[in-house]
């Protein structure tokens, strides 16, 4: 069985958010597959970014170039169930929320409820981890989810230190899921630390600076996805 594709994000977080249409459609043209949209609430983690509104708006501008533009929003907010029709309105196509959040049923309930909303509404259910959470704790889910998302920094903020030592949860959790899962890292992705991640077995590449601080963009994206198409393991 073939495994996943190679997929580069590049976070918008680093882009100049003034301009969010421009520098999405800069990097499509760089060969970009998927944007990541940071959504975050000031509760979750202590930074505000934007939400629902700003990324309809951006989907409709560029829908006039980039009509297949993939949007892997990451919520990282406290009540993302939320935010479930409000996100597929504004053209979300990946709804990735946190596993440590309080289900809508209470603490330490089940999230498949969500899990189903959002599948409900047409888009890609993913789940992350935060760098202090267990990769066990996504393994209920594993059957349903089409994204988990491994942390690789403590969620919040761009430019931070890439964790090497989260490559045990990835190599974890990419043993034990479907072939066809993303198993995605997030957080100082460049090309050097990528090497570790697609060795681990992620094939989605979140990268905020490397890409939009870049003077050739491109290249860096090109760098990092040859690296993940070179490294990630045959699944079985
Ligand atoms: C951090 C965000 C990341 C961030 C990555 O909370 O989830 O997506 O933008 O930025 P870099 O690649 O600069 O570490
Ligand atoms: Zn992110």
């Amino acid at each position: 069985m073939s495994g996943p594709a190679a997929i580069i994000g590049p976070s918008l977080l680093a882009a100049n958010l003034s301009c969010l249409a421009s520098e999405s459609a800069r990097v499509l043209d760089c060969g970009a597959d998927v944007l990541h949209l940071d959504v975050m609430d000031g509760h979750f983690v202590p930074n505000l970014t934007f939400g629902a509104p700003v990324i309809s708006s951006l989907r409709s501008t560029l829908n006039k170039t980039h009509p297949d533009a993939i949007f892997d929003v990451h919520l990282m907010v406290t009540h993302p169930h939320q935010w479930v029709d409000d996100m597929a309105a504004a053209g979300a196509n990946f709804f990735t929320f946190h596993v440590e959040v309080e289900s809508e049923q209470g603490a330490g309930k089940d999230h498949m409820p969500l899990i189903n909303k959002i599948k409900s509404k047409g888009m890609k259910a993913g789940m992350a981890l935060k760098p202090g959470t267990p990769a066990s704790a996504l393994y209920p889910y594993l059957d349903v989810l089409d994204l988990v998302l491994v942390m690789t920094v403590e969620p919040g903020f761009g430019g931070q230190s890439f964790m090497g030592d989260m490559m045990e949860k990835v190599t974890d959790l990419r043993r034990r899921c479907r072939a066809d899962m993303n198993v995605e890292v997030d957080g100082g992705l460049a090309a050097d630390t990528v090497q570790v991640a697609a060795k681990a077995g992620a094939n989605m590449i979140v990268a905020g600076s490397s890409v939009f601080k870049s003077a050739d963009p491109a290249a860096a994206i090109s760098v990092l996805r040859d690296h993940v198409v070179n490294l990630l393991p045959a699944k079985a």
